[in-house]
């Protein structure tokens, strides 16, 4: 797959075939998640994969704010990652003296986590398998339900499965308006 035809066929994805994604596949994807670029090189995402029906379900009741767009996409959902991150190293030059390299220095982890979260739907997309990234969640709730450490932050979650849907193409605003030159 090309990259043009990448980046602009992926879809977001809320309708799953009922067939699982093996652990293989998605480990395919992960390692090729880590080829994303990142402050510093640090590599601070993480990914929890989780393909358990009951915590997936789980995910639905507590942990979407009871949004009902997001809870009927779990309802079919194959799987969930719970992208996260480590936190306090992004933004620093040198993360064990604490000092801040920019003035926006709180909001470089949030940026390399979109960056990893691109790469991960990406990566998903040219192995045939759909994605969604939900940014209406309860970070606490899924932290609890994971057990995740201490020293990570919950970033986005990212559902997943084998499309069952053609989505439609939501329309892009056209270059001219997005763009300036000086
Ligand atoms: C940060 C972020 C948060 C999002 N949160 C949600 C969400 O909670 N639920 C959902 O169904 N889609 C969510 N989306 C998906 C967007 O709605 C979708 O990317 C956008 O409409 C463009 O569609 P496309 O991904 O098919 O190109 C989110 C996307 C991003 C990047």
């Amino acid at each position: 797959m090309d990259a043009v035809t990448m980046i602009k066929e992926r879809r977001s994805v809320r309708k799953y075939k009922n067939e699982k994604v093996d652990r293989e596949t998605m480990k395919e994807i992960v390692d090729l998640s880590r080829w994303a670029p990142s402050w510093a090189n640090y590599q601070i995402a993480r990914y929890t994969l989780v393909d358990d029906e009951t915590v997936i379900q789980k995910f639905a009741a507590d942990s979407v704010q009871g949004f009902t767009y997001n809870m009927k996409t779990l309802e079919n959902a194959k799987g969930v990652v719970v992208l996260s991150f480590v936190k306090g190293k992004s933004g620093k030059l040198d993360p064990g003296k604490g000092d801040d390299s920019t003035s926006q220095a709180g909001l470089w982890e949030i940026f390399d986590a979109g960056i990893a979260c691109q790469t991960f739907c990406l990566a998903a997309y040219a192995k045939g398998v759909g994605t969604c990234i939900f940014g209406v969640i309860n970070e606490d709730s899924i932290a609890e339900i994971v057990g995740l450490p201490e020293n990570e932050t919950v970033a986005a979650l990212i559902v997943y499965g084998y499309p069952d849907e053609q989505p439609k193409v939501p329309e892009r605003k056209p270059v001219d308006e997005i763009i300036r030159y000086i």
